[in-house]
C-alpha cells in the first residue's frame, strides 16, 4: 500500500528567486533569517539533507543524508498559499491573483450591499485584530459589515456575532464569492467573526475561508478519480476548496497539524494525505516573529523523528513550502522564495537534485509514485530518486548479461536490452552485426522479436544498456527504428530504464523517448 506525506511548512522560503525584485521582495531568505536566532533547531533536518540543498551553505552541510533533496522555483506568477499550493498539486497560473491595495472597486461593493442589504465599512487592506478594534463599534451601531483586504488576494468580512450570526456571514461570504470572478476573482472570501464589547473585541475561531476553485483538474482531482485517498490536514481542504478531498481534519495550528499526521499514519489507506502547517506564516511570518519562527521549526524539527520511526516501507515523506515570508526584510507579506524540496523514505535515494524549476514536479511525482497516468504540470523526479524495485533490479541485470553476447566486431559497440512480457518472463537481447552491415540488428528489437515470435504481445518493462567493447557507458537510448518498433506493441507509459552503470539507470518512459509516434492507430481504414 503506497502512501506519500506531503507536509507544506507554510511560507519556509529558501532564498529569493531571480525575479523577486518583481514581486518587491530582495534579500529574503527566510530559513536564513531564522537560522540566526537562539531559538533555532537544525538536528533532524540537517540529518536529512537540508543544509546541502543548493543557497544554503549557512548551515552545516551533511556528507551522509537521509533523503533526496533540492531547491524548487516558482513557475506561477505569485507568491500566495493558494497560487503555491495549486502548482505544488500541478497547476501554474501564469498570472497572479487579483490584489486591492486601495481597496475595492465601486461596482464590486455595490453588488455586494445590494444583495446583504448591509452596508460596508474600511474597505482597506489593514490588520485583522486592528480592523475590528477601528470599525467594531460603528459596525455594532450600524450593523454595516467590516469589508478589509490585506497583501494577498482576499476580501474577508468582519461582523461581530451577535450583529451578524456565523450562518448569515457565511451566507456574505458566498454572495461575495460569486460576485468576485473573472478579473475580480480573488484567492479567497474570508468569513472573520468576533465577540465581546468595545475596545475588547476578539476573533472567535469560527473563521471560515471560501476559496476559489482551481482552474483546472489538480492531482488532488486525479488521485481521487483514480479511486486513491486524499486526506487533507490542516487548510488543505479550505484551499482546494474541497475538491478532490475524500477526507479531512481541519486543525489549529502546527502542535495539533503534528499530533493529526502522526495519527495518520496509523491509517490504512493507499494515497495522499495533504498537510499544511500554517502557523510558521500566520503566526510568525507575517508578525515578523524571527524568533517565534525559529522556535516553531525547532518543534518540528524535534517532532520529526517520532514521523520517520513510524513510516512503513511503502511511505514516501515529501516536505517543502509554498512560498517565503521573511520575518525579518522590509514587509509583512508573503517573499518569492526558492522553496525547499525533502523527499524522504525506504524506496528513496539520498540525492541532490540540485535546482528544479516547478512546484509541480512534486504533483508529477506524487502521481508517478502512486502509479497514476495523470500528467498536469511539472515533470515527475521520482525516476532519479526512486530505489529500484525486484523487477527492475532484475531487469537491469539481465540487460547487462545479455549485452555479453553482443556480436559487434565492426563497430565494437556492445549493446543489451531486457524486456518483461506481460506473462512475466524476461526477454533479452543483443546487437547482432554482418559483415555487409545493414543486416545489422539492435539488442532491443532482438530482445522484441524473441518475445513476439514466442506469442508475447504485451510489455511492461524495458532496460537498455551498451558500450564500446564491453565496457558499460551511460549513453545507450534505443534508436529511431527500435523505439519506432517498441510502440507497435508496447504502451507510451511502459517505463524504460536507461543503465548507466552497474548500480545505476535513469528511468524514462517510451512515449517520452518518442512523442506523437505513428503507431497502427494512425493508420487510416
Ligand atoms: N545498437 C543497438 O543495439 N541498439 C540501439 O538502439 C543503438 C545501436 C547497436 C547497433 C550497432 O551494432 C551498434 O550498436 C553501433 O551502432
Amino acid at each position: 500500500m503506497k502512501r506519500v506525506f506531503l507536509i507544506v511548512l507554510d511560507s519556509l522560503g529558501v532564498g529569493e528567486e531571480p525575479d523577486a525584485a518583481l514581486f518587491g521582495d530582495h534579500d529574503c531568505h527566510t530559513l536564513k533569517r531564522i537560522s540566526t536566532s537562539g531559538k533555532f533547531r537544525f538536528e533532524s533536518m540537517k540529518k536529512m539533507g537540508m543544509g546541502n540543498i543548493d543557497g544554503q551553505d549557512f548551515l552545516p552541510r551533511e556528507s551522509d543524508p537521509a533523503a533526496a533533496v533540492c531547491r524548487l522555483q516558482e513557475r506561477s506568477m505569485g507568491k500566495d498559499t493558494t497560487i503555491g499550493h495549486w502548482e505544488i498539486a500541478g497547476v501554474v497560473s501564469p498570472s497572479p491573483l487579483p490584489t486591492y491595495p486601495d481597496g475595492f472597486p465601486k461596482e464590486i461593493l455595490d453588488e455586494f450591499s445590494k444583495q446583504t442589504g448591509r452596508g460596508v465599512l474600511c474597505n482597506k487592506p489593514y490588520s485583522g485584530t486592528e480592523v475590528i478594534n477601528d470599525y467594531g463599534e460603528q459596525h455594532v451601531k450600524t450593523g454595516d459589515l467590516i469589508v478589509y483586504t490585506s497583501a494577498d488576494s482576499v476580501f474577508q468580512i468582519a461582523a461581530h456575532e451577535d450583529v451578524v450570526p456565523v450562518e448569515t456571514l457565511y451566507e456574505y461570504c458566498r454572495i461575495a464569492r460569486k460576485i468576485l470572478s473573472g478579473k475580480h476573482a480573488v484567492g479567497r472570501v474570508i468569513a472573520r467573526p468576533f465577540t465581546g464589547k468595545a475596545g475588547n473585541f476578539t476573533r472567535t475561531t469560527n473563521r471560515h475561508d471560501f476559496s476559489l476553485l482551481p482552474p483546472k483538474k489538480t492531482l488532488l482531482d486525479a488521485l481521487s478519480e483514480a479511486g486513491k485517498t486524499v486526506y487533507a490536514v490542516g487548510k488543505i481542504n479550505d484551499i482546494f476548496a474541497g475538491q478532490g478531498v475524500t477526507d479531512m481534519t481541519f486543525t489549529h495550528g502546527n502542535t495539533e497539524g503534528m499530533k493529526v499526521s502522526l495519527e495518520a499514519l496509523d491509517r490504512d489507506f493507499e494515497g495522499l494525505c495533504f498537510i499544511n502547517l500554517v502557523d510558521f506564516d500566520m503566526l510568525y511570518g507575517h508578525r515578523q516573529d524571527v524568533d517565534g519562527y525559529a522556535a516553531a521549526f525547532a518543534e518540528f524539527d524535534r517532532w520529526l523523528p517520532s514521523f520517520t520511526e513510524k513510516m512503513r516501507d511503502d511511505d514516501v515523506l515529501i516536505i517543502t513550502a509554498d512560498h517565503g515570508c521573511d520575518p525579518g526584510d522590509s514587509h509583512t507579506d508573503h517573499s518569492r522564495e526558492y522553496t525547499p524540496l525533502i523527499v524522504y523514505g525506504k524506496n528513496i535515494e539520498p540525492k541532490n537534485l540540485g535546482t528544479r524549476v516547478g512546484f509541480c514536479d512534486i504533483a508529477a511525482s506524487v502521481a508517478d509514485y502512486l502509479g497514476i497516468s495523470w500528467r498536469g504540470d511539472g515533470e515527475s523526479f521520482m525516476g532519479l530518486i526512486r530505489k529500484p524495485d525486484e523487477r527492475e533490479s532484475a531487469l537491469v541485470g539481465a540487460a547487462i548479461s545479455a549485452m555479453k553476447n553482443a556480436y559487434a566486431p565492426y563497430s565494437l559497440h556492445t549493446v543489451g536490452a531486457a524486456l518483461l512480457g506481460g506473462n512475466g518472463k524476461i526477454y533479452t537481447g543483443c546487437n547482432i552485426e554482418c559483415a555487409t552491415y545493414t543486416p545489422t540488428i539492435c539488442a532491443e528489437r532482438t530482445a522484441l522479436f524473441k518475445a513476439v515470435s514466442d506469442g508475447v504481445r504485451d510489455f511492461s518493462l524495458l532496460a537498455v544498456c551498451g558500450g564500446r567493447e564491453q565496457v558499460l557507458s551511460p549513453s545507450y537510448p534505443p534508436c529511431g527504428v527500435c523505439r519506432q518498433a517498441l510502440v507497435e506493441f508496447c504502451a507510451p507509459e511502459m517505463p524504460v530504464l536507461l543503465i548507466r552503470s552497474e548500480t545505476e539507470f535513469e528511468r524514462t518512459t517510451l512515449g517520452a523517448l518518442l512523442p506523437r509516434a505513428f503507431t497502427p492507430k494512425n493508420l487510416i481504414k
